[in-house]
This record gives structure tokens, sequence and C-alpha cells, in this order.
């Protein structure tokens, strides 16, 4: 069943040099989940934050921390993770070779456990694990970067994922991320995806727009 619908700033368009108080701000802001983009130049062409950010954040907000995990090999950093303070863990099939022990190891964790698809990953990859699964997320760009264009061919994609989840009856949630933006949130949430990573869309503008930003992806 889609759920209301929670907004999820991403941290990689924040200024990098305030983001105690950038986490504060999209706290107070109305969001709901804090993502935060781990990348490691290797899996995607970019480096950004590792477990000690994480950690130096978790007393900025009682949001939870959405950690999606852009690395290979993924299994040796997902407990410095856990430990840092993520709530859900999310990773793409491509990043290890076992995929289940992966989930079992983040579960074991205590940690939610999330599937990351890539715009031309099959759904296929997903649908042995699904029940195991608490989050399902649909990139509709390439991973690597904020600010690239919806990838239109992901709405179908989102639309036969909600159908899944449903005809499995288990309360997991359905995320998108990249190219969110009012116009496109929209048409996510028509496709049946209950929450939105925002990164460019929510910090335009700086801290005096984030509520305002969030706002319009919501409505
Ligand atoms: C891309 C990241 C996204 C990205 C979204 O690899 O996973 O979370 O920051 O940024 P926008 O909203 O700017 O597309
Ligand atoms: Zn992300």
């Amino acid at each position: 069943m889609q759920k209301p619908v929670r907004i999820a700033p991403s941290i990689l368009s924040a200024d990098f040099a305030a983001l105690g108080r950038e986490v504060e701000a999209v706290t107070a802001a109305g969001a709901d989940w804090i993502h935060v983009d781990v990348m490691d130049n290797h899996f995607v062409p970019n480096l950004t934050i590792g477990p000690m950010v994480v950690k130096a954040l978790r007393p900025h907000s009682r949001l939870p921390f959405d950690v999606h995990l852009m690395v290979s090999p993924v299994d040796p950093l997902v407990p410095a993770f856990a430990e840092a303070g993520a709530d859900t863990i999310s990773v793409h099939p491509e990043a290890g070779p076992h995929l289940h022990r992966t989930l079992q190891l983040i579960k074991g964790l205590g940690k939610r456990a999330g599937c990351v698809l890539n715009p031309a990953t099959p759904l296929s990859a997903v649908e042995p694990v699904l029940g195991d699964l608490d989050l399902v997320l649909v990139m509709s760009v390439n991973p690597g970067f904020g600010g690239q264009a919806f990838i239109d061919s992901q709405l179908a994609r989102i639309a036969a994922l909600r159908k899944a989840i449903d005809a499995l009856g288990k309360p997991i949630d359905l995320e998108v991320d990249g190219g969110v933006n009012p116009e496109t949130a929209r048409r996510c949430r028509a496709a049946g995806a209950d929450a939105l990573v925002a990164g460019t869309a929510v910090f335009a503008g700086g801290p005096g727009k984030y509520a305002a930003n969030i706002e319009a992806l919501r409505a």
C-alpha cells in the first residue's frame, strides 16, 4: 500500500562547509528523512562522505538517516555506517557478489535494508529478495552526481514495483532518487512512489527556502 509521501533531502546538495547546520535546517523545515549519498570513486565516479561524517552529523537531527551506499565492495563498510547511526542502509545489487548476504548483514546489525536499482538494472535483480527488504530505491538518474535530469523511463518501473510490493502485501517503502522536482515528484507519486529523495530541489535558494521547497515537493 502506498504510504503518505516522505521527503528525503540529499545532503549532497548542501553546503559541505556547514553540514551540521544544513541537516538541522532541513530537519526544522519539515524533512522526513536525511538522505546521505556515499560514493567511493570506484562504483561511481565521485567521492563523498564516510562513516565519520555520518557519526558527526548524527546529533544534529532526530530524523532517520537514509544512507545510500554507492561503494564496492560494500560489505566491509556496512558495519561502520550502522555504528555511525544509519537507520536505513541501501545497497546496489552490483556492489557485491552476494546481495542476499549483504541484506542479512544489514538486518543483523538491526538496520532497515534497502536495494537500489540503477536505471538499467533489471527489476528481476530485486525480485528474489523483495520479501527481505524494507525499502526499494529506484534511481531516476545514473548515480554519481546531483543536478541531473530525471529519466522518464523509470516511471513505468516504479509502477511495476508498486504492483509487486502490493502483491506481496508487505509495508516496503518505494523511494525515487534523482532529478526529483515538484513536477517529477507528482509523476513519481502517481506511479506509486511513497518516498522522494531530492538534493537540488530542496537546497536551492539557501536555508530560508527549505521549508517552501519541501512543501512544494509534497504538494
Ligand atoms: C545521485 C544521488 C542522489 C542525488 C540527487 O547519485 O544518489 O541522491 O544527490 O540529487 P538531485 O536531487 O539534485 O538529482
Ligand atoms: Zn542517493
